[in-house]
């Protein structure tokens, strides 16, 4: 089976005059290496497409794949992570990962807590505002969370997005708005403990692989800095027991009413009362094997690269009925956590 790939090479925006955050979320080489090397040993046929600009290119000269693994987290506006799976959808090619909507709902992160709010799943208040003058009209407690509506890998998010007061959000809001070019969420701090759930598998198929807390010292935020640097800042830990079951709970709630396909994490955190809040999601979740915090997830749950990989393309395969490579099927099937 002929599996293209489409990705965005960070390197490649780099040249182009990006800079290193706007880039952050981009992948390096040995990601792609990684992915494609346990891809051809399931027993795909593996094609390296490239960005959305080569899959464009590729289909006007008429290539075609059985399926795409889909890694593309786009760089410009609201639908980036969207545009190869419209693509695709378009040329009635298969692909791994969440479709169009659930991409755009989930980047925009007051979009998706709307939707999330609507399910009767606690998400904690919120409001999205495009302007200063807006921050005058909203009612809200303190402390308070602010950071733009759709990025992801920490961007625009530093210590200083927990503001205490009308002055300190003001004064940072101001200075999102200038910089990120987007609306902003402004929302409820969640001050408990911070985990993130791994889930494989799509709709009433979807599982927790488990559950694993974030700890970050004297740190009180997962920025962009702080993922950075998260070999000396950051330990995580499998989390156990009542809290796991929680955690698990609302994820899989969460994922399945987004309609999040094949795989994926969902970042929770407690509210003041210690009740698990949904944070965000990420359809897309980074898949360096060593640094993403999905992989780490894995190895914690003694998950192999491999396995995640496996499970993720399975349900993909699963969901439009196509057949499964007799390698694939070898691999342990349900050691699951949850
Ligand atoms: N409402 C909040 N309360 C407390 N911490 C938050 C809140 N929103 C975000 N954070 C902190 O900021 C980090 C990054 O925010 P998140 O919305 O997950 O963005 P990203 O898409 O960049 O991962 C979270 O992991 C968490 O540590
Ligand atoms: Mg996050």
């Amino acid at each position: 089976m002929k599996m293209g790939m489409t990705y965005d090479l960070r390197q490649d925006y780099l040249k182009q005059g990006l800079s290193m955050e706007q880039t952050a979320e981009l992948d390096k080489p040995e990601t792609i290496e990684a992915i494609e090397m346990v891809l051809n040993s399931l027993g795909f046929e593996v094609e390296k497409i490239g960005n959305a600009a080569e899959l464009c290119r590729l289909l006007t000269e008429g290539v075609r794949w059985d399926m795409v693994f889909n890694i593309c987290e786009g760089i410009f506006g609201p639908g980036r992570e969207s545009l190869v799976p419209c693509l695709l959808d378009y040329h009635r090619i298969p692909y791994v990962f969440s479709d169009p909507a659930v991409m755009a709902v989930c980047l925009h992160k007051g979009l998706c807590k709307r939707t999330v709010r609507d399910m009767g799943l606690p998400t904690g208040w919120f409001h999205v505002i495009w302007s200063m003058s807006e921050l005058k009209k909203i009612t809200m407690n303190f402390p308070a969370f602010v950071k733009p509506v759709s990025e992801g890998t920490g961007k625009g998010i530093s210590q200083k997005s927990l503001v205490g007061n009308i002055n300190e959000l003001g004064e940072m809001s101001r200075d999102l708005l200038s910089r990120y070019n987007q609306p902003l969420i402004v929302e409820e701090y969640l001050p408990g403990k911070e985990v993130t759930v791994g889930i494989v598998g799509s709709k009433d198929q979807s599982r927790a692989i488990g559950v694993m807390e974030v700890i970050m010292g004297n740190e009180k935020i997962y920025s962009y800095e702080v993922k950075e640097n998260y070999e000396h800042q950051v330990q995580y830990a499998l989390v156990q027991g009542e809290l796991k079951h929680q955690a698990i709970d609302l994820a899989l709630k969460v994922w399945q009413g987004l309609g999040c396909l094949d795989g994926g994490r969902v970042d929770l955190r407690q509210d003041k009362y210690g009740r698990m809040t949904f944070m965000e999601i990420n359809p897309l979740a980074g898949l360096n094997p060593i640094h993403s915090d999905l992989p780490i997830l894995c190895r914690l749950a003694g998950w192999s690269f491999e396995r995640l990989l496996n499970e993720i393309t399975m349900s993909a395969l699963a969901r439009y009925g196509l057949e499964i490579p007799a390698k694939a099927r070898l691999l342990p099937a349900d050691q699951v956590s949850s």
